[in-house]
């Protein structure tokens, strides 16, 4: 299993380019499932979600293409579909997966989807995808691991999603396209990757509006046709970017991103005293100051702080001065980096879903394990400040949504190695 050998202490300096969203690229690919003719996306990112996704495309018999150069773009072709069957094996390793659930029932009528299970950051139900689905007139059954849904046609229904879900709102956006009648979402997500999602489906030959609001309305058409689309800068990955620029106190240009979807975490750096500044249309140049000051977190949907950086943040609270109480709202179980750091010297104590970080502490360098996505990224910025070596395991988990990383910290000037 890789693992990260990082040597703390430099600082970084330079210019990043931030990669295609994970998150808007997956609902993307799971959307060419609603035409027979061929969807071209550009900017997808080299992660390893993405070909998880294209391998449960292939095994459906779409016609997956990801040529090597530009190695951005993937076409999706799902003329025919031989089964619509998410299995559990691929679903266990991404639950994203989920997202081919939608589309299947609104252009086959059918669908079988593993169920996601318990994953490490809380137990993650897809209820509320389910719940929808049936009032647009679906028969779901529950059975042996998996979700069985099946209509003649989905019909349109006014449906108010009791709370707010991102891949649920994608989800039912994608079904709806191809159901009979209008559809209308209320309490929907207005996460930048639902937008993107609505404009492709849009592009497509959908009628959606007020994507980007609570309140979507989804006219279905009888058939959607092929299209080029052009993946949103992952917001994420550039926020993870401007933490390490911080952390580091470097000073580092992170472009091709959009800094209007970074406003909750160019603000929260803001106040916890780290210089930002807009650059051109889609640069932010981030100043890490000599001393930061802690702040409270609380994580949201958007347009609020994004549970996806609250690890990140925990990381620079540990480097700032005073408390900072964090707390999250969106998952329970997202701290487990908080003992992980606490390993490293970080004064962290934990209570159900709040943090209290008391800082600064020194970092000493450790091994590290990391048990998700995020709070590999964290442990990585941990250990660009700690004193030594430090060895991140189970690289996979930042495998799945970062790509390159290490190259991308390296040629900031960060001393990190992959090895084996
Ligand atoms: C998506 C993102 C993930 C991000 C999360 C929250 C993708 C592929 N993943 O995950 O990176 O951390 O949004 O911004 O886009 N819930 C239910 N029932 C449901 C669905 C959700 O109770 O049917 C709960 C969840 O347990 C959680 C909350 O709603 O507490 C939000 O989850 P949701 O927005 O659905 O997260 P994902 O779409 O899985």
């Amino acid at each position: 299993m890789d693992k990260f050998v990082i040597e703390g202490g430099a600082r970084l300096e330079g210019t990043v380019r931030i990669s295609g969203a994970k998150n808007a690229a997956l609902p993307a690919m799971a959307a060419a499932l609603l035409t027979r003719e061929a969807v071209h996306l550009e900017n997808v990112p080299r992660v390893r979600d993405i070909i998880t996704m294209g391998k449960l495309l292939a095994h459906m018999q779409a016609h997956v293409e990801t040529p090597v150069v530009p190695p951005t773009n993937v076409t999706i072709q799902a003329e025919e579909i031989s089964h619509a069957e998410a299995p559990y094996e691929m679903v266990k390793t991404m639950r994203a997966s989920v997202l081919t659930l939608g589309p299947l029932v609104g252009r086959f009528g059918y669908a079988k989807v593993s169920l996601p299970g318990g994953c490490a950051i809380g137990a993650r139900p897809i209820d509320l995808h389910i719940k929808a689905l049936e009032k647009m007139g679906a028969q779901i059954s529950t059975e042996h691991g998996y979700v069985e849904a099946r209509t003649e046609r989905l019909r349109g229904a006014h449906i108010v999603f009791e709370k707010i879900t991102v891949t649920g709102t994608e989800n039912i956006l994608m079904a709806a396209a191809l159901a009979d009648g209008m559809t209308t979402l209320e309490n929907a997500a207005r996460e930048p990757e639902v937008t993107d999602l609505a404009e492709l489906l849009n592009k497509m030959g959908a009628h959606i509006e007020g994507a980007g609001t609570s309140t979507i309305r989804i006219r279905g058409v009888s058939r959607l046709h092929g299209a080029t689309h052009s993946i949103i800068p992952d917001r994420i990955e550039a926020g993870t970017f401007l933490a390490a620029g911080a952390i580091t106190r470097g000073e580092v240009l992170v472009v091709n991103c959009r800094p209007d979807h970074l406003t909750a975490v160019t603000e929260k750096l803001a106040e916890i005293g780290v210089s930002i500044r807009a650059e051109g249309r889609d640069g932010l140049r981030v100043r890490g100051p000599a001393t930061l000051k802690g702040a409270d977190l609380t994580t949201e949907e958007y347009p609020g702080f994004a549970t996806d950086m609250q690890a990140q943040y925990m990381a620079l609270a540990t480097q700032a001065e005073g408390t900072s109480l964090i707390t999250e709202t969106i998952f329970e179980n997202r701290f487990m980096h908080a003992s992980e750091m606490v390993r490293m010297g970080a004064n962290i104590s934990v209570e159900g879903r709040q943090a209290v970080v008391r800082g600064p502490s020194p970092l000493s360098g450790a091994n590290v394990i990391a048990s998700d996505l995020r709070a590999s990224a964290s442990l990585v910025l941990a250990g660009l400040v700690a004193t030594g070596e430090t060895v991140v395991d189970r690289v996979y988990h930042i495998d799945r949504g970062y790509e390159s990383i290490e190259e991308k910290l390296s040629a900031l000037g960060a001393r990190i190695k992959r090895t084996r």
